[in-house]
């Protein structure tokens, strides 16, 4: 599988990742719908200066924007995220990148922690599967960590 991690490093790679994130909005937590322009500014300033506690990587799939991944540093917790673009999902490429983001958390003595929608069943499967147990709940939201 030729896949490429780009670690966000520059405004050019943060933007393509932003465009990769676009496509699965409705899947984040964090509702992005409510984030003003000032708070994504404030956001993308953070990505691109790892001092700030978080790790970015844009991947490509045989050369195509794909997927990004982001472990952020929240106390002794490196908590994850992902998104791939529609086209792709459902072929082993999720596990790929969230293995990455697993050993970037795990390189930082961070515990790999995540949430996710209790509607999202392919992250919540993918997640289990991985062996991520629940530790939290909302009505609408599961918190897991990998110990
Ligand atoms: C979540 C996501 C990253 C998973 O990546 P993926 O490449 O689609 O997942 P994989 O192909 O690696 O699948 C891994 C496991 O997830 C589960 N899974 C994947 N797609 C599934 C689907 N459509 N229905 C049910 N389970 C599914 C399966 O258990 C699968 O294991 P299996 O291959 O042994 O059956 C991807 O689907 C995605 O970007 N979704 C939209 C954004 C998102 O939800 N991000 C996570 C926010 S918390």
């Amino acid at each position: 599988m030729n896949i490429v991690a780009l670690p966000v490093s520059t405004t050019e790679i943060a933007e393509r990742m932003r465009l990769v994130r676009n496509t699965g909005r409705e899947f984040l937590t964090g509702n992005s719908n409510f984030i003003t322009a000032e708070e994504q500014a404030t956001w993308f300033k953070d990505v691109l200066h790892s001092n700030h506690g978080i790790t970015a990587y844009l991947f490509t799939f045989n050369d195509v924007d794909s997927a990004y991944g982001i472990v952020r540093t929240h106390g002794d917790k490196g908590l994850l995220t992902a998104v791939l673009i529609p086209g792709l999902r459902g072929r082993g490429i999720g596990r790929v990148i969230f293995e990455l983001l697993i050993q970037v958390a795990k390189s930082n003595n961070l515990t790999p922690a995540l949430d996710v929608l209790k509607s999202n069943t392919p992250a919540v499967k993918l997640y289990l599967k991985m062996g991520f147990r629940i530790t939290a709940e909302s009505d609408t939201t599961y918190d897991m960590e990998l110990t």
